[in-house]
C-alpha cells in the first residue's frame, strides 16, 4: 500500500516545498489508513467465518441433543464476542478518516459510497449486533431453536456487512451506475448497478471463503492444541475435525472457483495491474506462471525466475497458448505505483493458499484413517499455522489495494486527489503513532482475554 520508493525519492529530489509538503502528508495519510484497517481486518475475518461454526455446532446441539455441541457453541461464543467488540473499536476511528483525511474522496463520491456505508451501519450492523446481544445472554429466555435463530441472525448480520462493505469495495475497483456532474461530484444513476457489478460477487465469495479459512485454522489450531497437551480432550477433538473439515472446502473454494475468478476478473478489467501482480514483464503466448522471482523493475525482468510454462494463459483465457500482455505492453504512467509490493503480496497470498490445501488434505486423510489425533506432527502443523490465513488475508487485501494504485476510483479519481488538502503530515503522523501505542495495547488485551478462555477451555465437561 505504501511506496517507499517513490516516499524517499521526495527528498532526493528538488520539489517545490507545497508540493513537497502535500506529497508528504498524503504519505502519512495512506500509511495511517493502512495501519488503521490492516489491524481492524484481524478481526471481522474471525468473527465472520466464526459466526458460520458456532451455528453449525449449535445446529448439531439441536438435532443430536448432545451438550458437548451446545457447550462449544457457548465456548466459541465468547471468543467471538470479545473479537466482534475489537471490530467495532477498531472499525470506528477508520470512518472518520474517511472525514479527516480523506474529505476530498468523501466529498465527491459520497453520493455513491455513502449509500453502501450507511446501509452497512444501518442495517447489518445493527442487526448483527442487537442479535449479538440474545445470542449471548438470551439462551435460557428463547429456548434452544430461537437461541439459535439469533445465532443465524448474527451470522446474516456479519456477512451482509461484509457484503455490502465489499460492493463498496468493489465500485472503487470498477466503477459502474454512476454520473460524474461538472463540479466533478459522482452520483449514483443506477443502485443495482453497484450489487451486479461483475466485479463483486467473485470478491464477496473470494473474501468470505478467505474469512472462513482464517476461523476453521483456529478452531481447529486450538483443538490441536487441546489435544497436544492432553486437556479438554473431547473438544480438542471436536474441534480438530470441525476446522479440518471446514477449512479443506473453504481452501479449496478460496482457490476454486473463487480465487480464479477474481484473477480472471483482474486480467480483464485492469490488464496492467494483471501483469504486475503476476511478475510478467514481457508479452507471452503461452505465458508462464511466475513460482518464485523478484521482480527487477530498472532492468523490467524477474530475477532468478523458477516459472512452469503456458499454465498462466490456460488458467486465464482457458487457453494454453493465449496471448498475456505483459507490463512492456503499457505506458509507465500506467503502472501500479508499487509493483514489487503488489508481485510479492500476491504471491504469498497464493503461496499460503496451496500450503494450506496441502496440510489440510493430510489432515483430512488422517482424519479418515483414524490416525489425527495421535500423529503429533500434523497437530504441531496446524497449531503453528494459526497466523498464517491472517497474513494471506492481509496480502490479499494489499493485492487488490496495490493493484488498483494509483487510483482511489480505478481510471477516474486520483488517491492523491482524494486526501484532506488542510490536514498536515505532522498531524497525520502524531495521530499515526498515538494509534500505534493504542492499538498495541488493546492488542495485548485482547490476546491476554481470549488466552484466558482458550486456557480456561470449554468449561462445563470434565477433561
Ligand atoms: C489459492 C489461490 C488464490 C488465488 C488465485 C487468489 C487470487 C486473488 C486475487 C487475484 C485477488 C485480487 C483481487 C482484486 O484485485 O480485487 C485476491 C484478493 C484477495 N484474496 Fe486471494 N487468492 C488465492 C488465495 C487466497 C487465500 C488463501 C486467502 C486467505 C486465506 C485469500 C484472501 C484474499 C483476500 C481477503 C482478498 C481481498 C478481497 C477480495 O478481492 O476478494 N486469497 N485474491
Amino acid at each position: 500500500m505504501l511506496n517507499m520508493l517513490h516516499f524517499s525519492s521526495l527528498y532526493t529530489l528538488n520539489l517545490p516545498l507545497k508540493k513537497y509538503q502535500m506529497d508528504d502528508a498524503l504519505f502519512y495519510d495512506r500509511m495511517q489508513f493502512a495501519f488503521t484497517i490492516t489491524f481492524h481486518y484481524l478481526f471481522p475475518q474471525l468473527t465472520m467465518g466464526l459466526s458460520l461454526i458456532i451455528i453449525y455446532f449449535k445446529g448439531k446441539f439441536l438435532k443430536t441433543q448432545l451438550d458437548k455441541y451446545n457447550d462449544a457453541a457457548h465456548f466459541w461464543m465468547k471468543i467471538f464476542a470479545i473479537n466482534f467488540a475489537m471490530g467495532v473499536v477498531t472499525g470506528i476511528p477508520m470512518e472518520f478518516q474517511f472525514g479527516t483525511n480523506w474529505a476530498k474522496f468523501s466529498e465527491l463520491t459520497g453520493g455513491i459510497i455513502g449509500q453502501t456505508l450507511a446501509m452497512e451501519g444501518m442495517f447489518s450492523f445493527f442487526l448483527e449486533s442487537s442479535f449479538l446481544g440474545l445470542f449471548l445472554f438470551g439462551e435460557k429466555l428463547l429456548g434452544h431453536k430461537l437461541h439459535f435463530l439469533t445465532g443465524f441472525l448474527v451470522f446474516l448480520g456479519s456477512w451482509a456487512s461484509g457484503y455490502l462493505i465489499i460492493a463498496t469495495h468493489s465500485w472503487m475497483q470498477y466503477p459502474v451506475g454512476y454520473e460524474i456532474l461538472e463540479n466533478g461530484k459522482f452520483v449514483l444513476t443506477n443502485f443495482s448497478a453497484l450489487f451486479s457489478n461483475p466485479w463483486f460477487l467473485p470478491s464477496y465469495l473470494h473474501n468470505q471463503a478467505a474469512s472462513m479459512v482464517t476461523s476453521s485454522f483456529v478452531v481447529a489450531g486450538i483443538g490441536a492444541f487441546y489435544v497436544l497437551n492432553k486437556k479438554h480432550l473431547e473438544f480438542g477433538k471436536l474441534f480438530l475435525k470441525t476446522g479440518v473439515v471446514f477449512g479443506l472446502i473453504s481452501s479449496i473454494l478460496v482457490a476454486v472457483p473463487t480465487g480464479d475468478l477474481v484473477a480472471k476478473n483482474v486480467a480483464k478489467y485492469q490488464p496492467v495491474s494483471f501483469a504486475a501482480m503476476e511478475g510478467l514483464f514481457d508479452t507471452e503466448e503461452g505465458a508462464e506462471i511466475v513460482l518464485i522471482g523478484q521482480p527487477n523493475i530498472k532492468e523490467k525482468r524477474l530475477d532468478n525466475k523458477i516459472a512452469v510454462p503456458n499454465i498462466l494463459s490456460f488458467l486465464t483465457y482457458n487457453n494454453w497458448n493465449a496471448e498475456v500482455k505483459g507490463l512492456n505492453e503499457f505506458d509507465e504512467s500506467l503502472y501500479p505505483t508499487n509493483i514489487p509490493g503488489l508481485y510479492y503480496a500476491y504471491h504469498i497470498m497464493v503461496g499460503l493458499g496451496t500450503v494450506f490445501i496441502g496440510v489440510l488434505l493430510i489432515a483430512s486423510f488422517l482424519l479418515y484413517y483414524k490416525k489425527l489425533y495421535v500423529k503429533k506432527w500434523i497437530l504441531w502443523s496446524i497449531l503453528f499455522l494459526i497466523p498464517f490465513p491472517y497474513i494471506a488475508n492481509i496480502t490479499g487485501w494489499y493485492t487488490a489495494e496495490l493493484g488498483r494504485q494509483p487510483w482511489l476510483v480505478y481510471n477516474l479519481l486520483k488517491v492523491s486527489e482524494g486526501a484532506s488538502p488542510t490536514v498536515s503530515a505532522g498531524n497525520t503522523l502524531f495521530t499515526l503513532l498515538g494509534f500505534i501505542g493504542l492499538y498495541l495495547l488493546l492488542g495485548m488485551l485482547f490476546l491476554i482475554l481470549v488466552g484466558k478462555i482458550i486456557y480456561k477451555g470449554p468449561n462445563t465437561l470434565k477433561a
